[in-house]
């Protein structure tokens, strides 16, 4: 699936999969502007650090469209302004900061351009970075093949697929890459309380290619461990620090807990763009507190006693310490992180 997010030039509009109705309904949401952007964003119409970063780009096309029309007396700070609004729309993925600063980068190496120029280069680069992330997740998916054995079974946590990038996944691309090599493979999704991405997203792509997938209550995660029926997980990651600790979906450092406690290798599947060498370690990773109602409502039914908080932190973040490896589209980083990664990023 590469068509889940879709620029069209002609009419300047960015057409998005709603992935909040899947697996029920596939429904398109349309974007025209910078706020329908953010919205969708931010409600998670679109999802997944490497396509929060590859709508960005489209994003931030959209937005400079918008302020050359809306004829603002000072337009470059209209954009600067509107490329800050789109980075801050999610604080957690470093993508999608990463997608604006490319554009922001190509913007001040433009130099003095038409503005009609600037707008065909930004969207050039914004569906560069698209092909590119599919590209990419292919190079992981090749470079972690290896990991999963003929006949295994791959425990992951959230969706970092087909739908969390512009095609083909992270974690679920390791997978297609080993079902790749001719390996049979079999697939347990947790189903990722409270938007469910597991069971909604990862099991409906998963079954979309044939690939056998199991969903589980993320509590069922020990017993299943201690059954012998996980052999290795692979999950996705929305920022790597520099020495190595990973955020990702909350449940994850649970996951890595586990699998440490069971002897199961446990990696981290992502893409460069996910590394982030200015953030030291995991306690310098903003976390998202998304909207109680999420943990309040299932299925569009309240669940817990009227006025009861509740806690709603979106990701978590698991040590270096409990990873085993790091798949990149430059191979399978090892510990130590700090020294690894510094030299993928610099090679
Ligand atoms: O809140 P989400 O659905 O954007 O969180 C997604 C995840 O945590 C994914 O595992 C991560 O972004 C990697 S996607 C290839």
């Amino acid at each position: 699936m590469e068509d889940h997010i879709c620029f069209d030039r002609d009419r300047c509009e960015l057409r998005l999969l709603d992935q909040r109705l899947l697996p029920v309904e596939e429904r398109t949401v349309v974007c025209r502007t910078l706020d329908d952007v953010v919205r969708a964003l931010q409600l998670m119409v679109v999802r997944g650090a490497p396509a929060i970063g590859v709508t960005a780009g489209f994003g931030a096309a959209l937005a400079l469209a918008e302020v050359l029309d809306g004829g603002a007396g000072d337009w470059r700070a209209a954009y600067a302004h509107a490329l800050e609004r789109l980075a801050a729309a999610r604080p957690t993925a470093v993508n999608l900061r990463w997608g604006v600063e490319r554009i922001r980068r190509l913007w001040q190496a433009a130099g003095d351009i038409s503005r009609p120029d600037l707008l065909a280069r930004i969207t050039e680069e914004a569906l560069a970075m698209q092909a590119e992330d599919i590209a990419v997740c292919r190079a992981i998916g090749r470079a972690g093949a290896e990991v999963v054995g003929d006949g295994q079974t791959v425990l992951t946590h959230c969706n970092a697929g087909a739908l969390a990038t512009a095609g083909y996944g992270t974690a679920l691309g390791v997978i297609r890459g080993a079902c790749e090599a001719g390996k049979r493979v079999r697939v347990i999704a947790d189903e990722t309380r409270p938007f469910l991405q597991g069971a909604r997203l990862t099991a409906w792509e998963l079954q979309r290619d044939g690939i056998e997938v199991t969903v589980a209550c993320d509590n069922a995660c020990a017993l299943l461990m201690s059954r012998g029926m996980v052999d290795v997980v692979v999950v996705g990651a929305d920022r790597i620090a520099a020495n190595g600790d990973t955020a990702n979906k909350i449940g994850t450092y649970g996951v890595a807990l586990l699998a440490r406690e069971f002897g199961i290798p446990f990696y981290v599947a992502a893409p460069l763009s996910t590394i982030d060498l200015a953030t030291a370690d995991g306690t310098g990773i903003p976390i998202e507190d998304r909207p109680a109602e999420e943990v309040r409502c299932l299925g569009g039914r309240q669940v817990c006693p009227e006025g009861v908080p509740v806690y709603n932190f979106a990701f978590d973040v698991t040590p270096a310490a409990l990873i085993t490896g790091i798949i990149t589209e430059k191979g399978i980083l090892k510990p130590p992180y700090a020294k690894s990664l510094a030299a993928a990023l610099s090679a």
